[in-house]
C-alpha cells in the first residue's frame, strides 16, 4: 500500500510529457556524504558559507583546499545509493532532466544523462589567476592532493576548485539550460535541498509559474513545502525506489 502523496506524484509521473528533478545535498546523505547545513555538515566549527567563498580563498587558500581535500577524500570512498541509481535511470528512459547543486559527481557515476550541473565539481579545477592556459577547468581526482593549495602547473599560482562559490555568478549557458528545463516540465521534483540558496531555489517558483506540479521529496520542510503541490516527507532513497516501484508496476 503506498501512502497518498505517492499516490498523487506516482499519477502525475505517468501522465508527464517531461520530468525536471532538482537535486540537492539530501540526496547524497544515503551515501554518507554529510549535508551543509546539517549537525554533521560543519568542519572544524566552519560553515560552507565562510569556507566557499573567494574572499576565504584569498585569505587562507589552504584552509579551504583542506576543506575540499576532505570532502574529496569522503566523496571519493562513497558510493551512489538507490535515490542516485532511480534518478540516473529515469534520465535515460522517462525523458527526465536533472538539475543537481551537488558537486560530488555521484549522479554521473550512477549513469546519469542530461545532467545540468549548477553548482561545477569537485573533481575539477583551474587556476586561480586564470592564466591563459589554466583558465578553462581541468580533471584532478588526486586524493589526497599532494600539495595544499596545489599549484598551477601552467604558471604556479594556486588552483582552485573548480565549483562554484557564494558571491560568483553561475555559468549563464548553465543556468539558461536549468531554466530551459524548468520552463518546459508538467512535473518538477526538488529532491534533498533545503532550497535557500539561489538561483537554484528559484528554478523551483519558475517551474510552478510555468504550469508545473511541484513534488517535493525532503524529510524536513523547507521554504519550497508550502508551495509544493505534493510534499514527500521521506528519506531520498526510500521516496525514490517506492515511486519507482509503484510507476513500473
Ligand atoms: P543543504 O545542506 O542546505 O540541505 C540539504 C537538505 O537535504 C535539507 O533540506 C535536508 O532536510 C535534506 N535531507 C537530509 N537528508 C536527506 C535524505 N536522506 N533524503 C532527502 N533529503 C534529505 O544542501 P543543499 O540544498 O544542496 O552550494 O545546499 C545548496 C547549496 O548550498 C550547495 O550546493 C552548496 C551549499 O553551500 C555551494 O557550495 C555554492
Amino acid at each position: 500500500m503506498i501512502d497518498d502523496a505517492l499516490a498523487r506524484a506516482v499519477s502525475v509521473i505517468r501522465a508527464a510529457r517531461a520530468i525536471t528533478v532538482l537535486t540537492g545535498a539530501g540526496v547524497s546523505a544515503a551515501s554518507g556524504v554529510p549535508t551543509f547545513r546539517g549537525d554533521d555538515g560543519l568542519w572544524k566549527k566552519q560553515r560552507a558559507e565562510s569556507l566557499a567563498t573567494p574572499e576565504a580563498f584569498e585569505q587562507d587558500p589552504r584552509l579551504v583546499w583542506e576543506w575540499y581535500d576532505w570532502r574529496r577524500r569522503m566523496i571519493r570512498d562513497a558510493r551512489p545509493n538507490p535515490a542516485h541509481d532511480v534518478l540516473a535511470r529515469w534520465t535515460r528512459e522517462l525523458k527526465t532532466t536533472l538539475i543537481t547543486q551537488n558537486v560530488d559527481g555521484l549522479h554521473e557515476r550512477a549513469g546519469a544523462e542530461r545532467l545540468v550541473r549548477l553548482h561545477g565539481s569537485i573533481w575539477h579545477v583551474r587556476c586561480w589567476r586564470r592564466c591563459v592556459t589554466g583558465e578553462a577547468d581541468w580533471l584532478d581526482e588526486t586524493v589526497p592532493l599532494a600539495t595544499l593549495p596545489p599549484h598551477c602547473p601552467h604558471c604556479g599560482s594556486f588552483v582552485r576548485p573548480g565549483v562554484v562559490w557564494f558571491g560568483e555568478p553561475l555559468d549563464p549557458a548553465v543556468l539558461d539550460r536549468a531554466r530551459a528545463a524548468a520552463a518546459d516540465c508538467d512535473v518538477f521534483l526538488t529532491v534533498g535541498t533545503s532550497a535557500v540558496v539561489y538561483p537554484a531555489a528559484g528554478l523551483i517558483p519558475e517551474a510552478k509559474g510555468a504550469g508545473a506540479t511541484v513534488i517535493e521529496i525532503n524529510p524536513d520542510a523547507t521554504p519550497a513545502s508550502s508551495s509544493a503541490d505534493v510534499v514527500i516527507r521521506r528519506p531520498a532513497a526510500e521516496a525514490l525506489t517506492e515511486l519507482d516501484g509503484a510507476l513500473s508496476s
